[in-house]
């Protein structure tokens, strides 16, 4: 057999690992070894390729790729040890920005060696200008996320004017493909415009939707990748590249359902910007408080009690003192579940995550659709840190930005308890009227604290 063949059967071998990985991720049981698979068989094809070229190249350009993988791996062995739950969105951004940079940079490389060639130099064109958009774009994500970059910038007509650069950019690809032109200087400044309409694309969008935007700019670099694929003909490339691709663009289009917004809508609208919107004076009552003795009585005589988990839980970290707090009420004969919402938190699978770190049992996780039936038979809701997730004005208000996206139906239990800091809205920035219901009492503070002190309190009950 030759190397070619050796190495065609590596990369085969290579993609089925992606296609298995990314079917693991789907259940938190097995993403984990999901993760592990597909990063085997990248890591068979980087070493397969370096192996079946040797002596191709000058031995300096190896000592060049070692250096480079070396200083990549630690780098991201060390970011994602470090990173907070919370701030995983954040990460995935910058890899994802690291992507489209890699992707643009092949391409002007590449460019000059194929001058002459138009399909080659129109794949090249694409995977400039695809990866260039999905880099800038995603670092502003990046700063979005970690607070650089506060406000959404929004120029007049930004929509028009995004688009007008959208067509200049593709126009230019489509010049340089057909042209034949081997001017380098005409090539970088298509390569600084499609920089420029990935700030301009992702600056207007409102700091929320950033998860949505990202999942869209990783589809984006998946097919810069595959265009990559194309030029080398290299297969693992190519399916790495599709699967990134589509399995990006299929995440966006989950979240967005999941939400009940259209992706325009997220691309173009000013979700949940300027606080108080729609609906925010019609709910307006009286709310309940409750003391944590109150709280811990009512749980510990409740027979059944479902926990509702939201973003303000991750924020506070308090996955552990959740699942601490549900292991006592167990032993006190409570029967405990969790109900995850699809798009509670800020990723997608953000809760069945966060409590998977604290080894809460996935056979208490369950799925909105299946517990939805559940509350109207259960004595105690416990809402930490979640407000969007449970707004009934998603059914009631047809002006709410969120009416028709599905909500856990907690206003069915016979009582609900919420623990918020505050009475301040979540994500959309409107008002909860769940807040002002009569079986609703309101457990004001952070929410690891208030878990900690509930579990202090039951501990001094019989
Ligand atoms: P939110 O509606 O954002 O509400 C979270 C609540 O947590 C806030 O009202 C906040 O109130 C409270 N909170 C914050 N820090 C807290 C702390 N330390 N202790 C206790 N409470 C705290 O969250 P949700 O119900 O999980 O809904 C998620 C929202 O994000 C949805 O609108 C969804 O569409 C959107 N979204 C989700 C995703 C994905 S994929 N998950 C992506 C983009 C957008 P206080 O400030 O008063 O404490």
């Amino acid at each position: 057999m030759t190397n070619k063949y050796i190495l065609d059967i590596i990369y085969l071998i290579a993609s089925v690992t992606f296609i298995m990985g990314l079917k693991l991720l789907s259940s938190p049981q097995t993403a984990r070894r999901g993760n592990l698979w597909a990063a085997f068989g990248m890591t068979l094809a980087i070493i397969g390729t370096i192996a079946f070229h040797v002596g191709e190249v000058k031995s300096i350009i190896y000592v060049l790729i070692g250096t480079a993988i070396l200083i990549g791996s630690i780098t991201g062995w060390f970011a994602a040890k470090k990173v907070k739950m919370t701030a995983m969105p954040e990460m995935v951004s910058l890899f994802n920005g690291m992507g489209g940079a890699c992707a643009a940079l092949i391409s002007l490389l590449e460019f000059h060696h194929n001058v002459g060639n138009s399909s080659r130099i129109g794949v090249i064109m694409a995977g400039m200008i695809i990866g260039s958009v999905s880099f800038s774009g995603s670092i502003i994500a990046f700063m979005k996320l970690n607070g650089t970059l506060k406000k959404s910038i929004r120029l007049p007509k930004y929509n028009i004017l995004n688009t007008l650069m959208l067509l200049f950019v593709s126009g230019m690809g489509v010049y340089i493909t057909m042209s034949g032109t081997d001017s380098m200087s005409i090539v970088f400044f298509t390569f600084a415009l499609a920089l420029l309409y990935g700030v301009m694309f992702v600056v207007p969008i409102g700091g929320a939707d950033m998860p949505v935007v990202i999942s869209l700019l990783n589809s984006f670099t998946g097919l810069a990748a595959a265009f990559g694929g194309f030029l080398y003909d290299n297969q693992v490339m190519l399916t790495g590249g599709i699967l990134v691709g589509s399995a990006g663009t299929l995440l966006t289009l989950v979240m967005c359902k999941a939400m009940n917004r259209p992706l325009y809508n997220v691309i173009f609208g000013a979700f949940g910007e300027g606080a108080a919107v729609a609906g925010g004076d019609k709910t307006k009552g009286t709310i309940k408080d409750i003391t944590i003795s109150d709280a811990a009585v009512l749980m510990n005589y409740s027979k059944n009690l479902i926990i509702v988990p939201g973003y303000g839980l991750a924020v506070a970290q308090a996955q552990h003192t959740i699942h601490e707090l549900e292991k006592l009420l167990e032993e006190r004969g409570v029967k405990v579940k969790y109900a995850i919402h699809p798009v509670a938190g800020r990723m997608p699978g953000h809760m069945n995550v966060l409590l998977a770190e604290s080894s809460v049992d996935y056979s208490k996780l369950v799925e909105m659709e299946e517990i939805n039936p559940e509350f109207a038979n259960t004595d105690v809701v416990l809402v930490v840190g979640a407000n969007d997730v449970v707004n009934p004005a998603a059914k009631t208000d047809p002006s709410s930005p969120i009416y028709g996206m599905p909500i856990l139906e907690v206003e069915n239990a016979h009582h609900i308890i919420i623990n918020k800091r505050s009475m301040n809205a979540g994500y959309a920035g409107i008002d909860n009227e769940l807040f002002y219901n009569k079986k609703t009492s309101m457990l004001f503070g952070d929410a690891k604290d208030a878990l900690t002190k509930l579990i202090t309190e039951l501990k001094t009950m019989n």
